[in-house]
């Protein structure tokens, strides 16, 4: 499973990318609002920072506009994927940006009608959301389950990215379900490398060590 991370802050994107654990990173109006600079200089300093797909989403909600805009966000950088909202314009859109090469993540995506959709459309990924479905009390991840087994019986090569990501656990269903990549928030991620059996192991052998009095040289 591929890891993106869902945020616009360049100095948690950069530390992340550091370490190694992100294959890329998602973006949308509200990440762009909290960042609070201009989209095109945020989106240049994310690809800056990495060669992984940057989804940069587009604010136009009519077919000419997503088709402008999306242009505009796509010459930024050969890696910005360009992010749609799935409705009609916003699959339209889809299909006409997709047969001109260029890479869409279809997003708010709430069905598995919808996901079909975007794949038939030729999304390069569709982005489910998990956390806002969890929030209605309806099961995000058996929207996974449902769009993993539909591309599957189709052969779609659209790629089901776990959007809306609020927990490890989020994490690790989606990636037992078979999803290609989870979009996950930098303080989520960073919980996915905690166990307290890893710190009190790693404590007891720091101190262990300590006592060898030995050194590695
Ligand atoms: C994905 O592309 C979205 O940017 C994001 O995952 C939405 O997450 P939220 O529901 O926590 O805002």
């Amino acid at each position: 499973m591929k890891f993106f991370v869902d945020t616009a802050d360049i100095a948690e994107i950069k530390e992340l990318q550091d370490a190694g654990l992100i294959d890329g990173v998602t973006t949308n109006p509200s990440l762009v609002l909290k960042a609070n600079r201009p989209i095109k200089e945020i989106i240049k300093d994310i690809c800056d920072v990495t060669e992984g797909p940057v989804s940069a989403e587009v604010a136009a909600t009519d077919f000419d506009g997503m088709l402008r805009e999306g242009k505009i966000l796509a010459a930024i950088a050969q890696n910005v994927v360009i992010k749609l909202p799935l409705t009609l314009d916003g699959l339209k859109a889809c299909k006409h940006l997709t047969g001109e090469g260029f890479k869409t993540n279809v997003t708010l995506c709430f069905s598995a009608n919808q996901a079909l959709l975007a794949a038939k459309a030729g999304a390069t990924y569709i982005s489910p959301f998990i956390g806002r479905l969890d929030d209605t009390n309806i099961n995000g991840m058996e929207l996974i389950a449902d769009i993993r087994r539909i591309y599957d019986n189709y052969d779609f090569e659209t790629e089901i990215l776990a959007a809306s990501i609020r927990t490890a656990n989020h994490v690790r269903e989606a990636a037992l379900l078979g999803a290609d990549v989870s979009t996950v928030p930098p303080a989520t991620l960073k919980t996915l490398i905690k166990h307290p059996l890893t710190d009190k192991g790693l404590e007891s052998f720091v101190a262990d060590w300590k006592k060898t009095g030995q050194t590695i040289d």
